[in-house]
């Protein structure tokens, strides 16, 4: 028979929502026990919270570095290091990856040969980036053509920085590790150029207005956007991209390129084997799949959100990670169900420069916006934001520059999806209809 373990729970995946998940165990359960809990995970290191390696790890000087932002710091909790996982008794099985599952048998089958038995499952596998080679493109392995999702990719962007003081790079891609790079980029003194196809950057979050603040912003940075194109290929000379070709036949020189497409979810373990959803495994209030031993939880699920009627959606945002473990713990360890289902209120965010902004809820509806949305380089604490209102409620709020107070104001607003009476008067009040609530 073939080598192997049992345990009780298995946590498949080491990111941002395995860390909130082993915290939520031991604060529920006490230490683990000899075969109770075990994380598998691909990565070197233990959990980490993933949004800071394109931003504070980037910084040119003093940026962050572990043991400095494992999991739970980003939610102002307890930091946990590798030590901590073996002082609560927990297995964390770094530098494994899991290969295959077998979800009817109930075991996994690691890269090193071992076979890995559990009772309960926790899907945590996030999400992959998007490889140029997956849109016709090429250049992936030069070395300084950058990826960003994980503490490896930000040492290689870290690297190609620091390899070209003064020089081009392109960012291709307006979304947020796009629109985060560049900001890191410009930080670095790297001279930046965006290429993107859609009409605006931020295309599924941003209405035109919006965008069109941050990208003046970013073009008063020096930053130069080239938008409603792509980069059609990369020219790579001894291993390193010299020029991006547009599909106009437009020539950029690439001192370095970093690429942000987009993601996919991580679920090519499971696919045939549970019910998926969304480009995710679907599971229910409990973050329970089509599997009664097999939760999911990150970027990785599907799951009904109450607030918009029960719709079942998938976030590739921290704070969804961060919750929907705490949640699927709390449902694992007391399976009777006495655990409601998640009632979870979507959660945005990015910072870049000396700006920062929040989103809550759904884009959908009417966006109204306020507040003062002109750029101007004189402004050093810009402050505007937009509701989206569908059917005659507030649906989505997105603010710039907001207070603590303010943030929690717009976010309970959404939360309980204020009736708009007139949108000419939400127009006019802005900050001050949620903030008289
Ligand atoms: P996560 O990706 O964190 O973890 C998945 C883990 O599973 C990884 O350790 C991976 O190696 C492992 N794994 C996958 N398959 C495996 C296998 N077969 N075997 C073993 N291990 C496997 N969000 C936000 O709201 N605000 C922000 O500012 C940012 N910023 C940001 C920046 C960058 C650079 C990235 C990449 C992402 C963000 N995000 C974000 C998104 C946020 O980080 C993301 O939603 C969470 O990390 C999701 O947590 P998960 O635990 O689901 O996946």
């Amino acid at each position: 028979s073939q080598m192997g373990r049992a345990f009780k729970y298995v946590i498949l995946g080491g990111g941002v929502a395995a860390g909130y998940a082993a915290l939520e165990f031991v604060r529920r359960r006490g230490d683990a026990t000899a075969g109770e809990l075990c994380i598998i995970s691909e990565e070197a290191v233990a959990p980490y919270e993933r949004p800071a390696l394109s931003k504070g790890y980037l910084l040119p000087e003093g940026g962050a570095r572990l043991p400095a932002f494992h999991t739970c710091v980003g939610a102002n909790d307890q930091l946990l290091t590798e030590d901590w996982y073996n002082e609560h008794g927990i297995e964390l099985m770094l530098q494994t990856k899991v290969v295959s599952a077998d979800v009817r048998g109930k075991t996994l089958l690691t890269s090193s040969g071992e076979v890995i038995s559990y009772t309960t499952l926790i899907v945590a596998t996030g999400a992959r980036v998007l490889k140029l080679e997956e849109y016709g493109g090429n250049g992936s392995d030069a070395e300084n053509v950058c990826y960003l999702r994980n503490i490896v990719d930000a040492d290689k962007l870290v690297r190609a920085m620091r390899s070209c003081p003064g020089g081009n790079a392109i960012v291709i891609g307006g979304g947020y590790i796009g629109m985060e790079c560049a900001a890191a980029l410009v930080a670095n003194k790297i001279k930046v150029t965006i290429v993107f196809p859609g009409k605006h950057c931020m295309g599924r979050l941003f209405t035109q207005k919006i965008a069109e603040f941050y990208e003046n912003y970013y073009t008063s940075k020096g930053v130069t956007f080239i938008k409603r194109t792509a980069v059609s290929s990369l020219e790579i000379s001894s291993g390193k991209v010299t020029t991006a070709i547009l599909i106009d036949g437009r020539c950029l020189p690439a001192d370095m390129v970093v690429v942000g497409i987009g993601a996919r979810a991580n679920t090519a373990l499971f696919e045939g084997q549970l019910a998926m959803d969304k480009g995710g495994i679907r599971v229910n209030g409990q973050m329970l799949a089509s599997d009664a031993s097999v939760y999911a939880v990150g970027d990785v699920a599907t799951f009904p959100v109450k607030l918009f009627g029960g719709e079942a959606r998938r976030f590739e945002h921290v704070d969804c990670a961060r919750r929907t473990a705490r949640h699927a713990v709390a449902a694992a360890l007391e399976p009777s169900g006495a655990t409601g289902d998640i009632d979870y209120l979507p959660f945005f965010y990015s910072r870049v420069f000396a700006l920062s902004w929040r989103f809550y809820g759904d884009n959908a509806g009417e966006a109204v916006h306020f507040g003062d949305l002109g750029f101007s380089a004189a402004s050093s604490s810009p402050k505007f934001g937009a509701f989206w209102v569908n059917k005659g409620r507030v649906a989505g709020a997105f603010l710039e520059g907001g207070s603590p107070e303010e943030y929690e104001a717009i976010a309970h607003t959404v939360r309980r999806g204020a009736a708009v009476p007139d949108v000419a008067q939400l127009a006019r009040e802005g900050l001050a209809f949620v903030l008289r609530e």
